[in-house]
């Protein structure tokens, strides 16, 4: 494996990061906690679970996991959907963001998180509340560097405006849903990321799977697949994953996944390793198997002809105002 800088600051993390949000779920502990030996093992030091994931229950398994290593890991987790059913159990409050950094570092085991994000944008707060709440978790050593999830492009500018002005923690990475299947945050997303030095760790690096070859044009799913499982308004429910356009992309990653040797999984995740803005995607992992086919990601380097064949499969429709921007710089 190999190491970046997140975004601009200078902590040094894994290009692949490992996900928790199947411990406790699909995943039980013994098993969880042998993904994450196996990943530290192959030298993965990045690992993200949130809160809410088995509400709470992946917090205490991967804290159990990382114990005696832990100052060795960059570890991640978030707040912002509701842990309990009060008015005050949910949301990007002073109050609720308080009181749960506190509950993920009792979970965790630890005295600190290195990157506490917020889990999507919460239109009932002024951002100004929740952005000077992340820097007094800094200021007081419970945080060491805080991040975003599931923000539109002018949320990502305007909180960086915010915190230029006023001197508050800039988040330094964004975790958008991104991969071959899902790739709106190429229009404005990404560009965002660029400009402000935000590092990009991409959740659903396979869709939810679709990416790993396993679902089949003109086949109901797997049974026992996620996506089978997927209801709405999951991002990876069947009708969102099923497209002429997706089943497109998949005839393409299953035609290079032949000529290179490599499996779909890997060749979709080299895909996302060979984009530009991409720091570290966060792979999701059921069983070991999962695991092993995941970490084969890296190590070897799709060509820039592959990658680019691949965008193409898959590429957003040029729409106003971007092929207007676009066509006017020529002028
Ligand atoms: N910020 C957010 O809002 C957000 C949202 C979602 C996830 N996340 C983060 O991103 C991480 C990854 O997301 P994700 O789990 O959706 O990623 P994903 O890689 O798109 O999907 C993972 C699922 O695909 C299947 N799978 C994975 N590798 C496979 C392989 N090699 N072969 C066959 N099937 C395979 C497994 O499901 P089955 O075997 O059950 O089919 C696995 O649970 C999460 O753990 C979490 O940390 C964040």
């Amino acid at each position: 494996m190999e190491y970046g800088r997140l975004g601009n600051t200078g902590l040094m993390v894994s290009d692949l990061c490992l996900g928790c949000m199947t411990f406790g779920r699909e995943t039980d502990e013994a098993v969880s906690k042998e993904i994450v030996a196996r990943f530290l093992d192959a030298g993965g030091n990045f690992i993200d679970t949130a809160d809410v994931y088995s509400q709470g229950v992946s917090e205490e398994i991967t804290g159990r996991a990382i114990q005696g290593v832990r100052d060795d890991v960059v570890l991640a987790t978030k707040v912002r959907f509701p842990m309990g059913d009060g008015p005050n159990d949910a949301g990007l409050s002073r109050k609720h963001i308080t009181r749960s950094c506190n509950a993920s570092l009792k979970r965790l085991g630890t005295d600190y998180i290195d990157l506490y994000q917020v889990h999507c944008w919460d239109a009932a707060t002024p951002l100004e509340e929740t952005l000077s709440t992340l820097t007094d978790l800094v200021r007081a050593g419970k945080v060491r560097y805080v991040g975003v999830s599931n923000f539109t492009a002018w949320q990502l500018a305007k909180a960086a405006g915010v915190s230029e002005l006023r001197g508050f923690e800039r988040f330094v990475c964004l975790q958008p849903q991104y991969s071959l299947v899902e790739r709106n945050i190429e229009r404005e997303i990404l560009p965002v990321c660029r400009g402000e030095g935000l590092g990009v760790i991409p959740w659903s690096p396979l869709g939810g799977g679709f990416l790993s070859g396993k679902y089949r044009r003109d086949e109901k799913p797997p049974e026992d697949s996620r996506i089978a499982g997927a209801e709405e308004p999951m991002e990876e429910h069947w009708s969102r994953r099923a497209t002429e356009r997706n089943w497109r992309v998949l005839d393409a990653v299953g035609a290079l996944a032949e000529a290179t040797g490599k499996s779909y999984a890997q060749v979709a995740f080299n895909w996302l390793l060979r984009q530009d803005a991409v720091t570290a995607p966060i792979i999701g992992a059921r069983t070991m198997e999962q695991l092993e086919d995941n970490l084969g990601a890296t190590g070897w380097e799709l060509t820039e002809e592959q990658t680019r064949k691949l965008s193409e499969a898959g590429a957003l429709e040029e729409t106003y105002p971007y092929r207007f921007i676009k066509n006017a710089q020529r002028i």
